[in-house]
């Protein structure tokens, strides 16, 4: 996580808000903000050299590398190649995932079918963003809630025969729902050599409210979908790590599902909305705290632009 930090009392200098809208509607208390230096790559290396370190590997072990981002380091090449080769990790090949806040779901679920079809050993799957380059600091009905950050992990093959690890992944998209989140510029639609019709194209759009109902409804039923599969019961998850978009819709979806407070993880009072970069801080944070223990089973799901969403149960 970058160091800095931008409170809710900072946005009540910059735009019309409280701190107490913002706690009330969203949880959000405060947000990290990346330096100039710290790219969306710099912010995905460290987080890929502290994932090594803490699974006592070499960056050599890789055989992949996927970096889930809506802000990349450059148009091309990938974020990822530049991660591959700021950590050495001269064995994996390496590429970037589009899928805004569900791009950490999609990725395991990707990493894990190439280690499941046998074809690869060890995955990489890292989430970063530098939202704060993309966001519009004017409108106060989307600024307060991003911030910036970096989280990974590694899936390793197992050959003991257990079932643990990713038990169960699905996915979704609606590309018809593009429009309730967006960042037109710039693309091949609006390329940096035209004038732009409107100069705010280059920041993050958001139809809030549309949002908000749609994700509450889809998540409901990923986590049904997840149970059914999976053959669980709702007291079967030892932690739900949804992304941390507002703790309203996170606590909206718990009390539809059922769930107690201590199965929901939230952080999102001190990272704000850092898209696909959230579940793997949550998954972190949740680790450090002792809040994950062996064989305990984890949910994760997400919800996001594209429209995008989708989830996976994991078996630590
Ligand atoms: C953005 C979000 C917090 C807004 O909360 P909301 O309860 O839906 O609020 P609304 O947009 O209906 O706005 C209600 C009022 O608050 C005002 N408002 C908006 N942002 C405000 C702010 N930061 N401070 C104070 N007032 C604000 C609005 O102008 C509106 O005023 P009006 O009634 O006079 O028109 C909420 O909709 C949300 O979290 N949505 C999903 C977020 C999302 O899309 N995340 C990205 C995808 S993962």
């Amino acid at each position: 996580m970058p160091e800095t930090i931008l409170t809710n009392e900072d946005f009540a200098k910059m735009v019309e808000t409280s701190d107490e809208w913002i706690t009330t509607r969203t949880g959000i208390k405060q947000r990290r903000i990346a330096s100039d230096e710290q790219t969306t790559a710099v912010l995905a290396s460290e987080a890929a050299r502290r994932a090594l370190a803490d699974a006592g590997m070499q960056a050599d072990e890789l055989d992949l590398i996927i970096v889930a981002t809506i802000t990349p380091e450059m148009v091309f090449p990938s974020t990822a190649c530049f991660v591959q080769n700021t950590i050495g990790a001269v064995n994996a090949w390496a590429f970037d995932l589009s899928a805004a806040c569900s791009g950490f779901v999609y990725g395991l679920s990707i990493a894990q079918q190439f280690i499941g079809a046998g074809r690869y050993r060890t995955a990489m799957v890292i989430g970063a963003e530098t939202l704060s380059r993309i966001t519009d600091y004017t409108d106060r009905g989307s600024c307060i809630l991003f911030g910036d950050g970096a989280g990974a992990v590694i899936l390793k093959a197992d050959h003991n025969g257990s079932s643990m690890g990713v038990m169960y992944s699905t996915a979704f998209s609606d590309g018809g729902g593009w429009t309730s989140l967006h960042c037109k510029a710039y693309g091949s639609r609006y390329p940096v050599g035209k004038p732009l019709p409107d100069p705010k194209m280059v920041y993050m759009t958001i139809n809030g409210k549309e949002v908000y109902y749609t994700a509450v409804r889809r998540i409901v039923e990923l986590v049904k979908e997840c149970l059914e599969k999976c053959d669980l019961d709702v007291k079967d998850i030892s932690l739900f790590i949804p992304h941390q978009m507002n703790a309203r819709i996170i606590e909206s979806v718990g009390k539809r599902l059922n769930f107690n407070n201590e199965q929901i993880f939230i952080n999102i009072d001190k990272f704000g909305n850092t898209s696909a970069a959230s579940i793997p801080i949550a998954f972190n944070e949740a680790r450090q705290t002792g809040r994950l223990k062996k064989n305990d089973i984890v949910l994760l799901v997400a919800f996001g632009g594209g429209l995008t969403w989708g989830a996976n149960v994991i078996q630590l």
